[in-house]
């Protein structure tokens, strides 16, 4: 039988989401109503495997006074990365290159050297493959699911995600007024990988009448198309919605950069394309805005800071019961664990036969195909 846990680790990790700290605090205070204390290990697994490079204390006792207040604050108290993946470990060479190293076997031995006795891993889809590796090695562990890109499988949702989207939304709001009164074409890109979840439930909840998802490679054409109809009609504004994983049938993603050692491709330009070619095939006047990380940062919602706060609950609830290796799940309104395996590196993408996209079609919204069936294939 695994030793009485009584030194919980935190560590949250990949790009931040609104309800990171609301979860930190919820672990903190659900662990703190078991006697086991907390700490929080920063920017990652830096602050074990890169101690000199945090400002702060890289491994720092998170007690209730620490998470006092901050249940309703974007970002992260305890710092994040993308770049620190033990598994895959940037390593700079005497020759300036970087290369990749496993550091997880170390890793494993720094955290019992620090007499810590079980981990709460915050993340993504990434962050949930490393918490599989480090359960693997034995590691008491369990994971708890945010992102605002909503991508992760075997959950509902993530948490983030309804932030991402109000923000998203309000956004549009503000932008169908400039556009009405400009007459001019506004095309919206959103975050969301390689995923449409962001740019799908904002394009629907801010009435824009294009939605471009990388889930369904688009003919700009037929976007052109839908635009031409509504100024037959009189309506001179239009507002396309284009999340920055989608792509031109037969083209390819754009991205500002490739991916590299450590550290995974940065999608983004999909707005300005479209932008470009929507100018020179309507002849209208034609902008584009990038929402990028202001979809991350901010307050979180409410409906965001109760989903973390009932999965970092759940996440010590389930460290009690004896898991390990699991990640909290939303099911329905339950929440549920599931094992890490089944959602490690593993993404979930936007149904193309869904109920909102279905609804989406519907309503006339233009999703960049001409024939609906092509949106199913
Ligand atoms: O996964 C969250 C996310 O915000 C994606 O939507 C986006 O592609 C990526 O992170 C951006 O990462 P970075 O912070 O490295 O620019």
């Amino acid at each position: 039988m695994e030793p009485a846990i009584r030194r919980l680790a935190i560590v949250t990790g990949g790009g931040d989401a609104p309800g990171l700290n609301a979860a930190i605090r919820a672990v903190v205070l659900a662990a703190g109503q078991r006697g086991w204390a907390c700490h929080g290990i920063r920017d990652g697994f830096n602050g074990l495997l890169a101690p000199a490079q945090c400002l702060d204390e890289p491994v720092v006792a998170l007690t209730v006074q620490a998470v006092h207040g901050i249940g309703h604050l974007g970002g992260t108290i305890l710092g994040s990365t993308n770049r620190g993946n033990p598994m895959r470990y940037p390593r700079r060479q005497d020759d300036g290159t970087v290369s990749e190293q496993d550091r997880s076997g170390e890793l494993v031995g720094l955290f019992r050297q620090r007499g810590l006795d079980a981990l709460v891993m915050i993340g993504g889809d990434g962050s949930m493959a490393i918490a599989e590796g480090l359960y693997r090695q034995g590691l008491r562990v369990v994971g708890v699911p945010k992102t605002i890109d909503n991508d992760l499988d075997r959950t509902q949702q993530t948490f983030g995600f309804d932030s991402a989207v109000a923000f998203a939304t309000e956004c549009i709001d503000r932008l169908h007024t400039t556009a009405d009164s400009q007459h001019r074409v506004v095309v919206v890109e959103t975050m969301g990988r390689y995923a449409g979840w962001i740019a799908l439930h904002a394009g629907m909840a801010g009435g824009a009448h294009a939605i471009l998802l990388p889930e369904i490679p688009f003919d700009i054409g037929v976007v052109a198309d839908a635009i031409a109809r509504r100024d037959a009609h009189g309506w001179r504004h239009s507002i396309v919605v284009v999340a920055e994983g989608a792509l031109p049938a037969g083209g390819r993603r754009e991205v500002l950069e490739a991916a590299g050692a450590g550290r995974a491709e940065r999608l983004g330009g999909i707005g300005a394309w479209v932008e470009a070619r929507l100018a020179e095939a309507t002849g209208k006047e034609c902008r584009s805005v990038v929402l990028g990380h202001l979809l991350r940062g901010g307050p979180p919602s409410a409906f965001d800071r109760i989903i973390a706060a009932r999965f970092g609950a759940a996440a010590v609830r389930a460290l009690a019961a004896g898991e390990s290796g699991v990640m909290v799940t939303l099911a329905g309104q339950a929440i549920a664990t599931v094992p890490l395996a089944d959602v490690a590196g593993r993404t979930r993408r936007v149904p193309v036969d869904c109920d909102t996209v279905r609804t989406a079609r519907e309503l006339g919204i233009c999703l960049g195909v001409r024939d609906p069936a092509d949106a199913r294939r």
